[in-house]
């Protein structure tokens, strides 16, 4: 699908990406620097924090219990705040948007 990203000083992104994916790698695949994803997508880091668009947010499994640990370590947790990583493209997810926060930790 193809995803929009958005960064925190206002550059947006369109990204082609896999079904199978996750948005983490979508993003640091394509070199947005301003996702780190230190733990490389174990849930461990919440260096992937974004932002969700709030039309997609059903469109996602909900967030679990480690993910939620994690999320509350991040400087400004919102409602559509969710790991990147733990984010499965699917089919039929092109034009999903999000945000990046201003920084990761
Ligand atoms: Fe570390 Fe997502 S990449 S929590």
């Amino acid at each position: 699908p193809t995803i929009n990203v958005i960064e925190h000083n206002g550059i947006a992104h369109q990204l082609s990406a896999d079904v199978g994916q996750s948005v983490m790698q979508a993003v640091t695949f394509a070199g947005i620097s301003s996702m780190s994803a230190d733990c490389g997508g174990a849930c461990a880091c919440a260096t992937c924090h974004a932002y969700l668009d709030e039309a997609w947010m059903d469109r996602f499994p909900p967030v679990q219990e480690t993910e939620d640990a994690m999320l509350d370590i991040v400087p400004e947790r919102r409602p559509n705040s969710r790991l990147s990583c733990q984010l499965v493209l699917t089919e039929g997810m092109d034009g999903l948007t999000l945000h990046l926060p201003a920084a990761q930790f």
